[in-house]
């Protein structure tokens, strides 16, 4: 079911929120009553997608160089990055976000810069 890393009435709507989910570094979106949860390394260069990345239609935006990325299945759909971000399993309990980071649901995988 995954680690509880948040509480939905706390996390800010269309902002990328960066938690740490066993060791794992995650980009966190609400997106209204549901979230997305995505690996915060952008997969071109060492950046976090957190840290200033910009959120609409259901992609983020990386703040380094411009690529966005679908909060949906971790594609990027603008240059420069061609790869695709790990995305993790959202369980919504009541009040509790959980995140699971045992798998990428998308099959692709970290970063390792
Ligand atoms: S570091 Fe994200 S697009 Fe370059």
């Amino acid at each position: 079911m995954g680690t509880r890393v948040a509480s939905l009435a706390g996390l800010p709507d269309l902002t990328p929120t960066r938690v740490d989910v066993d060791g794992v570094p995650v980009c966190l979106v609400r997106l209204g009553d549901d979230v997305r949860a995505v690996h915060d390394v952008c997969s071109h260069q060492e950046w976090s997608l957190s840290e200033g990345g910009q959120v609409f239609d259901h992609e983020v935006e990386c703040s380094l160089h411009g690529s966005t990325f679908s909060l949906d299945d971790g594609r990027p759909s603008s240059l420069p990055a061609m790869r695709p971000v790990p995305t993790y399993a959202v369980t919504l309990d009541g009040d509790d976000v959980l995140v699971d980071v045992s798998v990428a649901l998308n099959g692709a995988t970290a970063p390792d810069f």
